[in-house]
């Protein structure tokens, strides 16, 4: 029996860039999921979770297709699949899954998942994986067998996150550098909306097209341009729709706002991080749309709190967490408005959990 684990992740800020080929700045958390691996003779791969009732077995060499009936089996199953598709020879095993980390909340419980699979699965004959392989080939499952056009960000902070650490990932590139997650006397606050999102449902596929659209009417002009993040603000006059035109002015904007937030945070300005955070979230609402009532209250009700440098949605919007940069010495009294004006806007209970930064998958001691 062997027990591993892979993180949860927030993103500080760079939001739906990561499939622009733009600058973005996660960190695993310390919330996750855990799994149990156990070998078994025979031929079958058994799926449990001790969060979920339903669990599911196959037989290797079966072919796997995904199917809502399938719930939260179908990610490990995704990444069966592609793995066998792969030709990689799997071990007949049981794993059992255990997870503190919120689903459906944009903590990337579905990356956490697929990477965990993935790890486990290729740590019973592989002695070196490659990390950076491992997140991309977790995005193809996300891609092709779960049907989100997702970019990398997620599966690649939670493989590649480090404790104590953010990581400033050029979506590009593909390249990473860490910078040191210090917030001196301020808390980072994840506030959970409860308001429940599925990337699968939601409109995040359109907003992908959206770029795409974009992209091609500046390749008519610029035609080296490869990703929508290398062009700057002067290029929008290309644009005629002022529904697109807002769409790009936010990709453009928030890649400009990564990098000023990686600088500021390395020189501990956390009030000038804070306004970015707040910039962010109104672009996200304003110019890409993908807030909704429930994470605007949050957020800007949570600007407005004495102790509160900055807040904003993470992750990919339409529900799900934001996050909250708070003075230590105000986070009670924080938790407690936000709860309170949150209830009383929305009528939902939000939750509040204290983030800190962890390692990326990895086989537990
Ligand atoms: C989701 C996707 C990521 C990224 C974010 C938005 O989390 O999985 O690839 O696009 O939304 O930044």
């Amino acid at each position: 029996m062997k027990k591993y684990f892979a993180p949860g992740r927030i993103n500080l800020i760079g939001e739906h860039l990561d499939y622009n080929g733009g600058l973005v700045l996660p960190a695993a958390i310390t919330l996750g999921i855990t799994a149990t691996y156990t070998p078994r003779s025979g031929n079958n791969i058994l799926l449990r979770s001790s969060t979920h009732t339903l669990a599911k077995e196959i037989a290797l060499g079966d072919e796997i297709l995904f199917d809502l009936k399938n719930e939260w089996t179908n990610y490990p199953l995704g990444v069966i699949a592609q793995l066998q598709k792969e030709n990689f020879q799997l071990p007949a095993c049981e794993i059992i899954f255990e997870s503190n980390l919120p689903e459906g909340a944009g903590l990337s419980s579905s990356a956490a998942i697929e990477v965990l699979t993935a790890f486990i699965l290729l740590s019973q004959t592989e002695k070196n994986i490659d990390k950076v392989w491992l997140a991309n080939f977790c995005k193809q499952v996300e891609n092709e067998f779960i049907g989100v056009q997702c970019g990398i960000m997620d599966q690649y902070a939670v493989t590649l996150g480090k404790k104590e650490n953010a990581l400033l990932l050029d979506c590009a590139k593909l390249q990473h550098r860490y910078i040191p997650f210090e917030l001196g006397e301020y808390r980072l606050l994840i506030l959970n909306s409860n308001k429940p999102r599925s990337l699968i449902t939601s409109k995040y596929n359109e907003r992908k097209s959206e770029c795409e659209l974009a992209l091609k009417k500046f390749k008519t002009v610029h035609h080296q341009l490869q990703h929508l993040c290398e062009a700057d603000m002067s290029s929008l006059n290309l644009i005629s729709d002022e529904k697109l035109k807002r769409r790009v002015r936010h990709v453009i904007s928030e890649n400009l706002r990564v990098k000023e937030a990686a600088k500021v945070l390395q020189h501990n300005d956390l009030s000038t991080f804070g306004r970015l955070m707040n910039a962010s979230h109104a672009s996200l609402k304003n110019d890409y749309e993908v807030t909704g009532a429930e994470m605007d209250t949050l957020a800007e009700e949570a600007q407005k709190i004495k102790g509160c440098l900055g807040a904003r949605i993470t992750g990919g919007g339409f529900g799900g967490c934001a996050i909250a940069l708070v003075h230590q010495q105000m986070t009670d009294e924080f938790v407690e408005k936000i709860a309170e004006k949150y209830f009383s806007v929305t009528g939902i209970n939000c939750s509040v959990y204290t983030c800190n930064a962890g390692e990326g998958v990895y086989q537990m001691a």
